[in-house]
């Protein structure tokens, strides 16, 4: 990633030419945009000094979006999907999955010397593509990866403001839980779980499983005293909902499949979860599995965390766009082009 000072207008000036502009810019005639007009989508209690422009709404879909101020105390935003405000965002966000590598969808107006254009992404390597295409286009990334400028992750654990003193856990009458709704045989995960399913039962709930007890994953996982949490591919960082929603939000213990040990170590505390390489065989894990089992107070050892954490589930899509906000009004005018996005990310 090349960095270098920008040689154009200053931040702040920028800015301040921004505000005026942008009181007139209801009144544009659409004409001077070739972009069809878009119902605003979040509107600031605070006047807006940043302006942030989502290109798509992700996967086609149309959702609410609330205003950054209510939801995370960041003021003095004003998310939009509205294209005629394209000449006075600070930033633009779009959404890898939906660019699809093809470049002719990028904004065809010239980028102002403010605009940042941010490539929002949250699949794994192994299910994105065509970024060679992208190298020298984008100036900032945000995903769940921890050196992209943006950190966005599936999740987090953040410290309770009293520690407990001990952990009520819901009443657990079975073992092992799974929800998985895309199988698909050449998965690392498929592969595991025939295997441990040879030594251990395995409730698998899904698409062409049996169905969640009142559509909830958090309800149906509650009862199981184990969870495979295990990710659709392996990469550093991607590290999904399936760990953070499905296992750590329903008290129960994830069993990770995805990248290593330490790097899920990075996220939570090293007894929270057991991780399928702690085992050299599926059967060795299996054995652990029915010894805990039978051991409540060995069982109980790995909520320890929860006395002092709670799990912060991520906000798709509100949470994203407001980190955008929030970086451009800390960012300082430095210029930046992200010149390796396909070597960086793949
Ligand atoms: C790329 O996007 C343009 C503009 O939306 C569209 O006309 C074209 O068909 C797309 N190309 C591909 C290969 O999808
Ligand atoms: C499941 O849904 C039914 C019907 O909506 C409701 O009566 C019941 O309380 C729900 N169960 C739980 C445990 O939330
Ligand atoms: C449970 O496990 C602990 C720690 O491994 C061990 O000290 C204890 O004897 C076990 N209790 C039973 C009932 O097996
Ligand atoms: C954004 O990237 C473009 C394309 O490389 C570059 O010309 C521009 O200076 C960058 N702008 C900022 C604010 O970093």
């Amino acid at each position: 990633m090349r960095k270098r000072l920008c040689r154009r207008l200053s931040l702040a000036l920028s800015v301040a030419i921004l505000l005026s502009f942008y009181k007139s810019v209801q009144e544009l005639p659409q004409v001077i945009l070739p972009y069809p007009l878009q119902k605003r989508i979040g509107v600031s209690k605070t006047p807006a000094s940043v302006i942030v422009l989502i290109w798509w709404y992700p996967f086609g879909k149309k959702t609410n979006i609330r205003d950054c101020d209510t939801l995370y105390n960041i003021g003095g935003c004003r998310l939009t999907a509205n294209r005629q405000f394209y000449p006075v965002s600070q930033a633009v966000i779009i959404h890898d999955r939906d660019l699809a590598g093809n470049v002719s969808q990028l904004p065809a107006v010239r980028r102002p010397s403010f605009q940042r254009w941010v490539w929002m992404n949250f699949e794994s390597p192994t299910h994105t593509s065509g970024l060679e295409k992208l190298n020298g286009v984008f100036n900032w990334t945000m995903s769940y990866k921890r050196d992209s400028d943006i950190f966005m992750p599936y999740g987090y654990l953040y410290p309770k403001k009293t520690e407990g003193r001990r952990v009520v856990l819901p009443a657990k009458s079975k073992l092992i839980a799974w929800v998985i709704s895309n199988w698909n045989e050449d998965h690392a995960r498929v592969k595991y779980y025939h295997q441990l399913s040879q030594y251990v039962h395995i409730d698998v709930y899904g698409k062409y499983h049996q169905s969640l007890q009142n559509s909830s994953v958090v309800l149906t996982v509650s009862s199981y005293k184990f969870y495979l949490a295990f990710e659709n591919s392996q990469h550093v960082d991607y590290i999904t909902e399936k760990l953070w929603r499905n296992a750590l939000m329903s008290s129960t213990v994830p069993i990770v499949l995805g990248p290593s040990r330490a790097n899920y170590e990075q996220y939570i505390p090293p007894g929270s979860f057991i991780h399928v390489n702690d085992f050299s065989t599926p059967k060795k894990l299996a054995e652990h599995l029915l010894f805990l089992d039978k051991n409540g107070s060995r069982y109980q050892k790995y909520f320890d965390w929860k006395r002092r954490y709670s799990v912060h589930l991520a906000n798709f899509w509100e949470e994203p766009y407001c980190k955008v906000c929030q970086a451009v009004k800390s960012a300082k005018a430095d210029c930046k082009t992200i010149s390796n996005l396909a070597s960086w990310f793949q």
